[in-house]
């Protein structure tokens, strides 16, 4: 049984998670990215992990000529695909770069996956496809919509698949819509890695425990939670990329396309995160009230009962294991954050 994967995005912050999951479990992997977002020295910090030199392509998923290169040089069994923009804010500024990396790219991709005779597919969705959700649960079946650029392109990815799929009932699909991502790989050698002082809790958390900010801004402390802040599903990255694995090996072994939830099932505050990385770096930071921030929802927590099914996927990682694993990260790789002047 062949198991040769491309992963496009695969330097990237889940990305590098995913190939170290991969090789873990027996695969040969390519990556396949243009290190937009990814440090240049990802390859080596993998080689270090694994104990074996990556295979990389330096190339953007836009480019179907080295796509093309890509898969007639090498024999691969499925891609996973997370080569993407993803900063919401960035795509309310700049749509249209969004539309053409996020939508064109899967297109092109899909086309040039034809091409060559490849028929397995895993997709990286996002939480986000739910909208503004009432529920406190959000299962599958949940109505979708989207709130900002960003969403419209992993909506629409997700809409192209299943067309795509309609059209080609060979083609296997296994689409992620992932939670709220966060922490980092034991070894403090991969991590989250914002290029700028970044939006999301965890790392602006971290950032506020380096002494790079003074406080983290508490964005609404008036909705209708039990401490009055903003409630999310964290995943810890591993978890996430554990997700990828048994998404893979589902398709290979049964051909069972699925689209489900990565996410733990609980509902966490930004009070409790603030808690909890306040034990992982041993002080209590610093917060301040402010007023909620535009576009949040109150909750955002996945009913994980359907990937338990079809992927037998159950996360094994809490919210101290993400701030002690992201404090861990953060430190090890202080003069970075040093280097990037923030
Ligand atoms: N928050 C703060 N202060 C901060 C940053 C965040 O209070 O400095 C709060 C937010 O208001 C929210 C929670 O922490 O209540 C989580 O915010 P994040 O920015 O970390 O994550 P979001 O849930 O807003 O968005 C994330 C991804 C999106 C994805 C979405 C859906 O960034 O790409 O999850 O799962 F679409």
């Amino acid at each position: 049984m062949t198991k040769q994967v491309l992963l496009t995005g695969g330097a990237g912050y889940i990305g590098s998670h995913i190939y170290v999951a991969l090789i873990a479990a027996g695969y040969d992997v390519t990556i396949y990215d243009n290190f937009d977002n990814a440090s240049k020295d990802v390859p080596d910090r993998l080689e270090q992990i694994t104990g074996q030199k990556p295979d990389v392509i330096e190339a953007d998923i836009l480019d179907r000529t080295s796509l093309r290169a890509c898969f007639s040089s090498r024999k691969f069994d499925a891609v996973i695909h997370l080569a993407a923009r993803k900063s919401v804010a960035e795509s309310v500024a700049r749509p249209l770069d969004y539309f053409e990396t996020n939508i064109a790219g899967i297109i092109i991709l899909l086309q040039e996956m034809e091409r060559a005779g490849l028929k397995d597919i895993v997709f990286s969705s996002s939480a986000t496809v739910y909208g503004h959700p009432e529920q406190k649960s959000l299962p599958e079946t949940a109505e979708v919509s989207h709130t900002n650029p960003y969403g419209f392109t992993k909506l629409t990815s997700e809409q192209i698949l299943s067309q795509a799929q309609a059209a080609d009932a060979g083609l296997n699909v296994g689409i992620l819509r992932y939670f709220n991502p966060a922490g980092a790989h034991p070894s403090g050698l991969i991590g989250d890695d914002p290029n700028s002082l970044p939006n999301n809790l965890l790392p602006y958390l971290a950032e506020v425990a380096l002494g790079n900010a003074p406080h983290l801004n508490v964005f609404g402390t008036d909705y209708d939670t039990p401490d009055g802040t903003g409630l999310r599903d964290y995943i810890h990255v591993d978890d996430l990329a554990r997700g990828h694995v048994l998404s893979r090996a589902t398709l290979l072994d049964k051909q069972c396309s699925h689209l489900v939830n990565l996410g733990t099932g609980r509902a966490v505050s930004v009070m409790e995160m603030l808690k909890a990385y306040s034990a992982a770096c041993g002080r209590n930071l610093r917060h301040k009230n402010q007023p909620r921030r535009a576009g949040d929802v109150t909750i955002y927590c996945a009913d994980p009962s359907l990937a338990k099914r079809i992927l037998g996927f159950e996360t094994t990682k809490d919210v101290m294991d993400m701030c002690n694993s992201s404090w861990n990260w953060v430190q090890k790789n202080k003069s970075r954050n040093e280097m990037k002047g923030d």
